[in-house]
């Protein structure tokens, strides 16, 4: 059997799509996620202007699905138009629009109009920005309507329009918009909005307080409704919501659509979904005698007389998610200022968490205000702490705490530095950005290996946080420590750069690890480099989720998440980022040239 599926004329390589939303906030992103599988790509709905979104926590995953209110953060058409325009679009992609207005979609469908793309899928069903945008406008079959036919008036690309899956008509409005002219439907957006309450602390998760519901809870709603707007419908439909598996995949189908959207699915499962259900959809095909996947569309509609299809060893018989990740709210046990209280480490009991490699990171969340990815600075069998500076709204949250008041760390995420191929290393860490290599060396200590630690700033206030982490590691003299400021007024005087060459010649280290600002990391790498010596840094960048799906921190050049394949990174690998050094992206998914 050769499967050769099309969707509205365009060849695909199977029948899945990649949800909006999901990492697709850059190009490099979305063409990762198409090499990995999916045979469609949709990206971040783009609408009028730039949008921040909504505070963190943004994501939460509650044990049965994930609640998100990211709040359609985007960097607006024109900035979406001037990146995609220089750009190689070599992958199917549907380009996903919102507006406030009607007109909106129009306007914005018009500046697509000559950029490379497939289809353009109108996003009229978010429920996460009620409280700014009024009910959705997929609630009402006129507006549906009014918006589809105007969109058509201007774009020659097919249109999809992607539906709410709560409400009761919601065949009625299908309906609609294949009269006004779509080509095709998505069933459809998260559910909701609801809410999920942090019973440690009795204050709603997420910023916004709700959220759009996605993941394995909704899969039944979107069954359901595929099979009735089926019935009723001869335009094609993406089936989309709580697809974790081949299992949620064939029910899709059978219900009766054409393709598969997966979303939440990236988290639970990571990117490998996609290949593992276009297998699994095609070994059941091929096992049960049919001629292509297209003959499962609509299957559950055409059971006249009953048959047993055999379930392909390798395919989950359930459509439950497999990955969880546990979000605990746990009180601040100890405090420790420094630099006038404007450095701090906070330390939790250590019990309730899995232990973490040295370079990972952990959510936190201060309820009520907002979540960050912060680095483990300690960590022993009764203690894990964090330490920070005071910069901007989030730490002053932060610096709010007192000892007793719940956080919410959700950890540990991401990967850490490889301690285990080398025997002697070089630590260099600038200001704040030291904090994980602190944890780092008690680690390398602990398994008898030797290091050269340099920590550099400032001045004194920017270092003297340190020592007494060190003291509470009980890091002995394995580990050489040398502290330098510009100021000369702690340590040895000088920058840390300066110090490199000495140490690479006194105690030939075999492998460097860097942590700290951007342009300090693109230095020492610069140097190392030349002196030979290969080694791994952790880079910084925009973080809403923490757990991969929301796409803020996507790196241009491999599209990969410093959340999830990161934030530790190989020197070599670092060469190939394309922004390293030159720019990131802000919480609208914008570009910020870097001074
Ligand atoms: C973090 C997150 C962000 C999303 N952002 C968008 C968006 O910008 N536009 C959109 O049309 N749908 C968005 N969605 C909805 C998804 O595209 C999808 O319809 C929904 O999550 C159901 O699929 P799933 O259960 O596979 O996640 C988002 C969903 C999540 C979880
Ligand atoms: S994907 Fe959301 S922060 Fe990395």
């Amino acid at each position: 059997m050769t499967d050769r599926p099309a969707f509205l004329k365009l060849k695909i390589k199977n029948r899945s799509v990649l949800a909006s939303g999901i990492l697709g906030v850059t190009i490099s992103s979305l063409r990762k996620v198409h090499s990995r599988g999916a045979a469609i790509v949709t990206t971040k709905s783009i609408g009028p202007e730039k949008r921040k979104g909504h505070p963190a926590p943004v994501v939460y995953d509650w044990g049965g699905g994930i609640i998100n209110a990211v709040g359609l953060s985007n960097p607006g058409i024109d900035g979406f138009v001037s990146r995609w325009k220089q750009a190689l679009i070599d992958f199917p992609v549907i380009v996903s629009i919102f507006g406030k207005t009607v007109k909106d979609f129009m306007i914005i469908a018009e500046k697509l109009e000559p950029l490379n793309y497939d289809f353009l899928e109108l996003n009229i069903s978010c429920p996460n920005v009620s409280d700014e945008f009024g009910t959705p406008f997929s609630f009402s079959d006129k507006l549906t309507q009014d918006i589809t036919r105007r969109a058509k008036t201007v774009t020659s690309r097919p249109v999809i329009v992607k539906l709410s899956p709560g409400i009761p008509d919601m065949v009625r409005i299908a309906v609609a918009s294949q009269e006004s002219g779509a080509d095709a439907v998505c069933i459809a957006n998260t559910a909701g909005p609801g809410m999920v309450i942090d019973t440690n602390t009795a204050v709603p998760v997420l910023a916004n307080k709700t959220g759009g519901i996605s993941g394995p809870a909704v899969l039944p709603l979107t069954v359901k409704n595929i099979f009735a707007a089926y019935k009723e419908l001869s335009i094609p439909i993406i089936g989309t919501g709580g697809i974790s598996g081949t299992n949620g995949a064939l029910q899709v189908l059978m219900a009766g659509a054409s393709l598969y959207g997966i979303g939440s699915a990236v988290y639970s499962e990571g990117l490998g979904i996609f290949k593992e259900i276009g297998k699994g959809v095609l070994a059941f095909a091929r096992e049960n005698g049919f001629e292509s996947t297209q003959e499962l569309i609509g299957l559950a509609h055409k059971t006249t007389k009953l048959r047993y299809y055999r379930i392909p060893g390798f395919v989950k018989s359930h459509a439950q998610g497999t990955r969880y990740k546990k979000f605990q709210v746990v009180p601040v046990k100890e405090i420790l200022d420094f630099d006038k209280g404007g450095i701090r480490t906070l330390f939790f009991e250590s019990g309730g968490f899995s232990r973490p490699e040295p370079g990972q990171f952990f959510m936190l969340w201060v309820p009520g205000s907002d979540q960050k990815p912060f680095s483990v600075s300690f960590f022993d069998e009764k203690e894990i702490g964090f330490s920070l500076m005071k910069r901007g709204k989030f730490s002053e949250a932060v610096f709010g705490l007192t000892e007793g008041e719940p956080v919410g760390l959700l950890g540990p995420l991401g990967n850490g530095f490889d301690l285990e191929r080398f025997n002697s290393y070089l630590l260099a860490g600038g200001g704040i950005g030291t904090a994980p290599l602190i944890y780092t060396a008690a680690r390398l200590a602990k398994a008898g290996k030797k290091a050269h630690f340099i920590a550099g700033g400032k001045s004194r206030s920017s270092l003297e946080w340190i020592p007494p982490l060190v003291d509470k590691l009980k890091i002995g003299s394995d580990i050489e420590l040398l502290y330098c400021t510009e100021d000369g007024s702690f340590g040895e005087p000088g920058v840390v750069t300066e110090h490199f060459q000495k140490v690479i010649k006194k105690a030939c280290p075999e492998y460097a690890l860097v942590c700290g600002p951007e342009i300090f990391i693109k230095n020492s790498i610069a140097i190392f480099k030349k002196g030979r010596l290969q080694g791994q840094a952790s880079i910084e960048r925009m973080m809403k989720c923490g757990i991969g799906i929301c796409g803020s921190c996507c790196v241009d050049g491999t599209g990969d998440r410093v959340c999830v394949e990161g934030p530790v990174f190989q020197f070599d690998y670092i060469d190939r980022l394309t922004e390293f050094g030159n720019y990131k992206r802000d919480e609208s998914g914008s570009v910020q040239r870097l001074d």
